[in-house]
């Protein structure tokens, strides 16, 4: 099958990011950018598979209410059939078409963060398929603020199921050119809206039972969560420096071995002037016995490192920087065949849970304290 990958502009759209205006279609889209979006709102139609970008990672979309077509994304993916996705939808209304007994709460917070990075766990109805929710009797709902992601919810005239359209057992993609290296002859079409805005997977919260647990940590936070619908639980499987055990995760997705980079990856945490001369002890042992040697640094301490393949990660003074790296650096680690990578860490409040989080399962809990 030829992969196409099609530009989307997005630039010179009146209002995107956190703007609702894309429920009501009135965008000014220039015509080979519509263009595009109807073909692939087409392809969506008929059961096809299309990769677009959303404002945390690239999805790989299908029909979510046709079950043959959620079973080409396992296919694609190269994912067991039994891992639930999150179904894309671009208005509130249509959550009462797919989801049952919505407690109150629910709606606050899907009021409050949508269109945006959260998916909400609510008690399904019949019309979703066994196919895309693995068998579950919940279904995960998410509104993506992506220009591009809304628009083609909308054009499409269905509810897009989709998982991050990376291969199984690599990072999520944050660029077309990702999706492409892993997608490339099995999907017909990438819709190329650029570099993602935040880079890690949505914050998913449970809202089916007494209070909201957390089952995916994201740029969505507790507190966030808290100020709306009061208080919240972080599911023990997912918090912590330290690996779970005996823990069973209520994502299923979770279970499934989570993408590790082909090299060693080693966090290394403390006091940054310990942190720096303890990843090039680290990194100079490694070498000295022939090894080759990545280190995830930051702006600020790219200079200090001297052994080594020195990338900066992002700026340690700009958390989000440091997320939007992440899914790209561990690519080009994996690209350049690094057998040891070693990283300082990013235990800061707020988004360092969540960069932390997968920091910590792509390294196996490998974290040096100095
Ligand atoms: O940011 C995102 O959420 C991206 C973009 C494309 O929207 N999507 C994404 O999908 O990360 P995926 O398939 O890579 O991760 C979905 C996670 C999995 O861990 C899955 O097990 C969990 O959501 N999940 C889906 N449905 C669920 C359900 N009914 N109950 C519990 N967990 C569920
Ligand atoms: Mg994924």
């Amino acid at each position: 099958m030829e992969t196409q990958c099609l530009k989307i502009e997005t630039g010179l759209l009146p209002k995107a990011e956190g703007s609702r205006e894309s429920e009501t279609g009135q965008e000014d889209w220039p015509a080979a950018s519509r263009e595009a979006l109807e073909l692939a709102g087409d392809l969506i139609r008929r059961g096809e598979l299309v990769a677009f970008p959303t404002e945390t990672v690239y999805g790989l979309g299908a029909d979510a209410l046709n079950e043959d077509a959620a079973a080409r994304i396992y296919a694609a993916k190269g994912r067991p059939s039994d891992n639930p996705l999150i179904v894309h939808i671009c208005r509130l209304d249509q959550v009462a078409e797919i989801a049952r007994d919505i407690p109150e709460e629910a709606w606050k917070i899907m009021e409050r963060f949508w269109p945006g990075p959260l998916t909400v766990i609510l008690k399904k109805k019949a019309i979703v398929p066994d196919g895309t929710t693995g068998g579950l009797k919940t279904v995960a709902i998410r509104m993506p603020s992506h220009p591009v992601a809304a628009a083609l919810i909308r054009v499409s005239g269905r509810m897009i199921a989709a998982p991050s359209a990376n291969r199984s057992g690599r990072p999520s993609p944050t660029s077309a050119a990702h999706v492409y290296e892993d997608m490339k002859g099995r999907i017909p079409l990438i819709l190329d809206g650029g570099p993602v805005q935040i880079g890690i997977e949505s914050t998913i919260v449970d809202m089916t039972g007494d209070r909201p647990v957390i089952l995916r940590p994201g740029f969505i936070t507790p507190e966030m969560l808290e100020k709306v619908a009061g208080p919240v639980t972080v599911d023990p499987a997912v918090a912590g420096r330290e690996k779970p055990v005996n823990m069973v995760a209520k994502a299923p997705g979770m279970k499934y071995r989570h993408y590790a980079p082909k090299g060693q990856l080693v966090l290394v945490e403390g006091a940054g002037p310990r942190v720096i001369a303890e990843i090039n002890r680290l990194a100079a042992d490694r070498e000295a016995e022939g090894l080759k040697v990545g280190i995830i640094a930051t702006d600020e301490t790219l200079d200090s490192y001297k052994k080594g393949i020195r990338r900066s990660i992002g700026r340690r003074s700009d958390p989000e920087t440091v997320a939007a790296g992440l899914y790209r650096i561990l690519r080009e680690f994996d690209d350049l065949a690094c057998q040891y990578i070693y990283s300082e860490s990013f235990f800061e409040e707020g988004l360092g849970d969540a960069v932390m989080n997968r920091m910590l399962k792509a390294a196996g809990y490998r974290l040096i304290e100095v």
